[in-house]
């Protein structure tokens, strides 16, 4: 994992899962228009398994990313944003970027030069409007749009866009 990175009142570090779980959770539930029940039991999960980064500010947990790369051959060179999240009155303050800053340096580390970081969201024709933000974050982070998965609905319950960005 890179070292940790500090400026001013921001600290983005690596995650330990123990210890940072159920403060990342409460952040998590503090954003019910993305995430419902299902979304925060995964995330509890995934909070274990994956590997990531939190952000602190003025040493409260305010929010992460969490990184999965597959072992499977077909894709030697991608790993998966599979959640990022930042509290809700720490928005739009550069946080979110320096958690997807950290998430890439990892990755580019891991997989290599040439590696891509994919990432899905809800598609733009699909209901929730606070995904809107969503998608304006990830595109202007460099993320290209990659297909929209109109598929499954009764799991996924809206269309997915899938996102990738070569790092
Ligand atoms: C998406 C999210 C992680 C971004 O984190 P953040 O800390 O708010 O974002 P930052 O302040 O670091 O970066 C904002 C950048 O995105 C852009 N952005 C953010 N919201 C935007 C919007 N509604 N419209 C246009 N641009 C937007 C900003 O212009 C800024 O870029 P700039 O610095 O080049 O101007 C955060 O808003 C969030 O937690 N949202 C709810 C959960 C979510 O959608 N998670 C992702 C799916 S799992």
């Amino acid at each position: 994992m890179p070292r940790q990175k500090q400026t001013q009142a921001l600290l983005i570090r690596p995650i330990k899962p123990k210890r940072d779980r159920k403060a990342l959770v409460r952040v998590a539930k503090g954003l019910p228009e993305w995430f419902d029940h299902e979304d925060i039991d995964e995330i509890e999960e995934d909070l274990l398994g994956d590997d990531g980064f939190v952000a602190e500010w003025e040493r409260q947990r305010v929010g992460c990313v969490t990184v999965g790369i597959p072992a499977e051959v077909p894709a030697p060179q991608r790993a998966e944003i599979t959640w990022l999240f930042v509290e809700r009155g720490m928005h739009g303050k550069g946080v979110g970027k320096a958690l997807l800053a950290a998430a890439e340096a990892f990755v580019l580390q891991k997989l290599g030069e040439g590696a891509e970081l994919m990432v899905w969201t809800l598609a733009d024709e699909a209901e929730p409007a606070c995904y809107a933000s969503t998608r304006a974050f990830y595109r202007g982070q460099g993320f290209q749009d990659w297909y929209v998965d109109r598929s499954d609905l009764q799991i996924w319950k809206y269309p997915r866009l899938f996102m990738k960005k070569m790092l």
